[in-house]
């Protein structure tokens, strides 16, 4: 099945008391047992069924199965929020003394995760100079348990080279991680490049509404846990927490998710409500559609902006003076990311009087909604900074980063044009003077 087929169909049969054709949201905490036998069999995980939502959920199950099947993975854990499943995904392999080579380019609490929280459990962030795969090369060690990078960076927009740094990763015994939100698998799917796991933020382009919070965690299953047994013991020794189940054996090629599960979810939570299970469904049914429509008004904004006599400079991967131009065509099929960021003539002062002047697009921190949105970072996110860290982050003082939603194309250029009068005055009397 294709992506539009499959966002709407994949993990989903009417179910067989009601016949409901729209997945019923399954609101309950536990499941009854048959026997005490069947109690055993499933606590054993012999057995398939549902014992208690924080494990497993059927309306959550069928979300997983559906991104699991975008992806081209063999299975998926949902959890509360992206975060969680960056959290899960890192601990899923490293344990104290190991570490996480990292792209430099991604989310500040990706970031914050990687440098600041996970160190305190004794698992270290390392941060390459750039994201090309020499300079992820020269971090890796014997304690290397995983390299990281999200396939499109946010806020830089950067396109990682996916392929290259697989084979980075896999020349060392490690998996690649990647954090597949703002490409989304409608735009790239990292396995067929060789990444071994997809983390995704769902509350962003997979949802696409701006209403529910979700992540979740992929595995391609390709990921060979059984051959690098000296690096990666938890999934070649038996382990304690789960009567001396041993996940590489038992599991194969679903080794990597199942222990996320059994091991992380159960004990720490980050449940996904069914709830938003329920909604996220409803949200990724038109992904493909939206994914569309977000990349045909994104290329009309930054042509718009790049022909503007008030705009500094943009930084959108889809013209073809991009560094990152190349790997647009190769990855995302020509199909620049909707999230790009442009400074307008003025610096600070006319940026915030731009942002302030806004009336369509929405001033928030989000991205990938189906409205437009827009984020001031130097006086906003970014706000905490010396203008030299900043500098460092790419965050300029006149930086705005847009998000471009599914409106009508000439709603949001009019709303853009009108900011820009306020901060700057007008196009086409600056070009007369
Ligand atoms: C690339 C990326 N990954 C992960 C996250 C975290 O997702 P969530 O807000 O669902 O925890 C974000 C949030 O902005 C993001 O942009």
């Amino acid at each position: 099945m294709r992506n539009e087929t499959i966002a709407i169909h994949a993990g989903y049969e009417p179910e067989a008391t009601t016949h409901a054709v729209a997945v019923p949201i399954y609101q309950t905490a536990a499941y009854a047992f048959d026997s005490a036998d069947h109690g055993a069999a499933l606590f054993n995980l012999e057995a398939e069924g549902f014992r208690y939502s924080r494990i497993a959920n059927p309306t959550s199950a069928v979300l997983e199965k559906r991104i699991a099947q975008l992806e081209g993975g063999v299975g998926a854990l949902a959890v509360a929020t992206g975060q969680a499943a960056l959290h899960f995904a890192f601990v899923n392999v490293a344990d104290h003394g190991g570490n996480i080579v990292s792209v430099p380019q991604l989310y500040g609490t990706t970031h914050t995760l990687l440098s600041h929280i996970l160190p305190r459990q004794g698992i270290t962030g390392r941060f390459a100079e750039s994201d090309g795969p020499d300079a992820v090369a020269k971090l890796i060690d014997e304690n290397t348990r995983a390299v990281f990078a999200e396939t499109i960076g946010n806020p830089a927009g950067n396109v990682c080279d996916i392929e290259a740094l697989a084979k980075v990763a896999h020349a060392h015994g490690v998996p690649l991680i990647v954090d597949n939100t703002v490409a989304t698998p409608i735009l790239l799917k990292p396995f067929d490049y060789g990444a071994d796991i997809a983390v995704h933020s769902l509350t962003k382009f997979l949802g696409g509404h701006g209403t529910t919070l979700g992540g979740a965690i992929v595995d391609s299953g390709n990921f060979p846990w059984a051959k690098y047994a000296e690096r990666f013991p938890a999934y070649n020794k038996p382990d304690a927490s789960y009567h001396g189940l041993v996940y590489a054996e038992r599991f194969g090629r679903t080794a990597y998710i199942e222990r996320a599960r059994s091991v992380y979810q159960r004990t720490m939570g980050s449940v996904l409500s069914p709830f938003n299970a329920f909604l996220l469904l409803q949200g990724i049914e038109t992904v493909a559609l939206r994914m569309e429509r977000h990349v045909e008004n994104a290329r009309k904004v930054a042509e718009f902006l790049r022909g503007d006599s008030r705009v500094a400079w943009v930084n959108y991967t889809g013209f073809a003076d991009s560094p990152y131009y190349p790997l647009v065509q190769k990855y995302l099929d020509g199909n620049a990311s909707s999230l790009f960021t442009f400074g307008i003539k003025g610096g600070m002062e006319a940026g915030k009087t731009f942002y302030d002047a806004l009336k369509l697009i929405t001033r928030l921190v989000n991205i990938g909604d189906a409205k437009s949105l827009a984020c001031h970072p130097a006086s906003t996110t970014h706000r905490q900074m010396s203008a030299e860290q900043q500098r460092v982050a790419g965050v300029l003082p006149e930086t705005i980063r847009l998000s471009i939603g599914i409106e009508h194309i000439s709603d949001i250029i009019e709303d853009i044009d009108q900011a820009l009068d306020k901060a700057c005055g007008s196009a086409r009397l600056e070009a007369a003077e």
